[in-house]
C-alpha cells in the first residue's frame, strides 16, 4: 500500500488526530519555531526506528526529545546541574537544546546508543499542544532527508517526506530557520557549544561562567576523530547544488564571479548588495536572524530551480551569525574561498 501524506491544518480537531498518531507509535511532520521536526513518541522504540528510516539518518546520531513542562524533564533526565535549571528559568521554552544524563525511560535508540540524552522545550504552541495533547516526550530530528537542508514549511516536508509519514501539521514557516543551539556541561559552570543557533555564547555569558564554542563547529573533523555531538561528523544541509563561500568586499566578489558568469550560477547575496548586481541573485537578509530566517529555503529554492552553483556571501562568525556560518560551511563542504 502506497501512503500518501496528509497536510493537516492546525485546528484542535487535526491536533488532536495529529497527538493520537504520536501516541499510537506513528511518526508525523510537526512545526516548531527553529525547524520542523519529524516527531514520534520518544519512549516508543518502534516508532523512533521509523524515524531513522523515514530520514534515512544514521543509526548512531541521536535524536533530540522535545518536552513541555519541568515535570517532563525530570522523567528522562537526571543529575542535571543547577546551571541547567538556570538556564531552563531564562531560555526556555525556545531554540535551546541541554545535553543531560539519560533516565532508561529513553530507550538507547532514540539516544544513539548514548547514555546522554538531548533534551528542549519548544516555544512553538502548536508542538506544545501535540506534547501536551499525547502526553509523550517527543524524538524529532529535523524532518528532511538525512544530509538535505533543514525543513522550514509544511511543504518542504512534504517534499522529503511524502510517502513516508502519514500527516504533517502545517503551522506556518518557522520563525527562527536554524535548528536549536545545542550544549553540554563541561562541570558546573561551563557551558560548551556543541551546534550553534539563535541562542549565542554572550546569551550564555550571563547565567554561566564559562562558554566554550567547541572547535568542530568551525573546522572539519578527521575521520575517526572523536566528536562530542555525532552531528558534528556528519555531511549536513546540502542542497544538490554546488555551495560555495567567498569572504570579503562585494566588489571582489563581484571580480571573482565574473569568471563564471556564462554557468548555471545564482548568487546568494546580503539585501544592501543587490543594487545593479551583474549576475543571477537571490538575497538572503541584511541581519544575521534575518539569514537564519532565509537560508534553508533558499538552498532548497536553487535546488528547485535547478541550479549548479551557488555562490554565497559570507556572514561574520558574530552573534548568529555564527549559526548561519555554520551552516553553510557544512553545505560547502568545509571550502571557504577568501578573496
Ligand atoms: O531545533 C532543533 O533542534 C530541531 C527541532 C525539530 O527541534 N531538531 C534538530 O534535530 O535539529 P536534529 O536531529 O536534526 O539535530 C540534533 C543534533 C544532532 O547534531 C545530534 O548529534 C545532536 O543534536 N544531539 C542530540 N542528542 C545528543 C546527545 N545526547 N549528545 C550530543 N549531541 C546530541
Ligand atoms: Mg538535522
Amino acid at each position: 500500500m502506497i501512503m500518501t501524506t496528509e497536510i493537516l491544518s492546525p485546528i484542535s480537531e487535526n491536533l488532536r488526530r495529529a497527538a493520537d498518531m504520536l501516541k499510537n507509535g506513528q511518526v508525523i511532520g510537526m512545526p516548531t519555531e527553529t525547524v520542523y521536526g519529524l516527531a514520534a513518541d520518544a519512549c516508543n522504540k518502534t516508532a523512533v526506528e521509523n524515524v531513522f528510516k523515514a530520514k534515512a539518518r544514521p543509526s548512531d546520531n541521536p535524536l533530540i526529545v522535545h518536552i513541555s513542562n519541568m515535570d517532563m524533564l525530570e522523567k528522562i533526565a537526571y543529575d542535571i546541574p543547577k546551571l541547567a535549571y538556570t538556564l531552563a528559568e531564562n531560555l526556555w521554552p525556545g531554540a535551546l537544546t541541554m545535553v543531560l544524563p539519560k533516565r532508561d525511560i529513553i530507550p538507547d535508540i532514540t539516544s544513539g546508543g548514548l547514555d546522554t540524552v538531548g533534551v528542549r522545550m519548544p516555544s512553538h504552541n502548536i508542538a506544545r499542544e501535540l506534547i501536551n495533547l499525547s502526553g509523550c516526550p517527543v524524538a524529532a530530528p529535523s524532518a528532511n532527508r538525512s544530509g538535505y537542508p533543514s525543513p522550514t514549511t509544511a511543504m518542504h516536508v512534504f517534499n522529503d517526506m511524502n510517502g513516508r509519514i502519514p500527516a504533517i501539521v502545517d503551522g506556518g514557516q518557522c520563525s527562527v530557520g536554524v535548528e536549536s543551539t545545542v550544549i553540554s556541561f563541561d562541570d558546573e559552570y561551563t557551558v560548551r557549544i556543541l551546534r550553534p543557533g539563535l541562542i549565542t555564547p554572550d546569551d550564555f555569558m550571563k547565567y554561566a561562567k564559562n562558554v566554550i564554542v567547541d572547535s568542530a563547529i568551525l573546522n572539519e573533523t578527521a575521520p575517526n576523530q572523536k566528536v562530542r555531538s555525532p552531528g558534528m561528523k556528519y555531511k549536513h544541509y546540502s542542497p544538490n547544488s554546488n555551495v560555495i563561500m567567498l569572504t570579503g568586499s562585494l566588489d571582489k566578489f563581484r571580480q571573482y564571479v565574473e569568471k563564471y558568469k556564462d554557468e548555471n550560477i545564482c548568487c546568494l547575496i546580503f539585501d544592501n548588495d543587490a543594487g545593479e548586481f551583474p549576475f543571477r541573485f537571490m538575497t538572503y537578509g541584511s541581519t544575521y536572524k534575518e539569514m537564519a530566517y532565509n537560508l534553508f529555503a533558499k538552498l532548497r529554492e536553487a535546488d528547485e530551480l535547478g541550479i549548479e552553483t551557488v555562490f554565497v556571501r559570507t556572514p561574520s562568525i558574530e552573534g548568529v551569525g555564527l549559526a548561519v556560518y555554520n551552516r553553510l560551511i557544512r553545505a560547502a563542504g568545509f571550502e571557504v574561498i577568501e578573496l
